[in-house]
């Protein structure tokens, strides 16, 4: 049993909120762009990788063990959910690595949006494998 009063354990829980402060610290690093501040916004984009990083530590577990039968479970969301974030996150790391992809502001809009896409059908997944009240 988590922390947030569902039925998920507590690295589901912990992964939706390392999740959750990841994409804030997206969103702060997107606004730091936007005002040309391009210290702060690198410091942010490396921290919000980083937490999907740590959260990939649980999702890959989950997934490999079969610890929900998801994919039999939920089907289709969970297939999106691991296309798009398996492009959103390596291509987040790429970024950061520096290497093959150009950090252009089209390439960095369509991470941002595969980010934002991952991240919602990850909440979905949350609350159909757990909310259950
Ligand atoms: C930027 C990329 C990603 C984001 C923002 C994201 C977000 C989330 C969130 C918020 C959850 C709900 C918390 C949870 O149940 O643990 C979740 C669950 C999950 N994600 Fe991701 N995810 C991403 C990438 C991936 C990747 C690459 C995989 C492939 C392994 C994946 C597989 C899963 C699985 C299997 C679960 C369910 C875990 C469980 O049993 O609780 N996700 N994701």
């Amino acid at each position: 049993m988590g922390f947030l009063g569902t039925e998920a354990n507590q690295f589901a829980d912990i992964t939706l909120i390392a999740q959750a402060a990841g994409y804030l610290l997206l969103i702060l690093g997107v606004v730091f762009a936007k005002k040309s501040n391009l210290k702060q916004h690198i410091r942010l984009t490396q921290f919000a990788v980083m937490l999907g990083l740590i959260s990939f530590l649980w999702m890959s577990y989950s997934l490999l063990l079969g610890y929900q039968s998801f994919l039999f479970s939920l089907g289709l969301p969970a297939v999106i959910h691991i296309v798009i974030g398996i492009l959103a996150l390596s291509s987040g790391i790429l970024f950061v690595l520096n290497k093959f992809i150009k950090k252009t502001r089209t390439n960095m809009r369509t991470v941002f949006l595969l980010w934002t896409f991952a991240w919602t059908m990850g909440v979905i997944l949350y609350y159909s494998l757990y909310y259950n009240i």
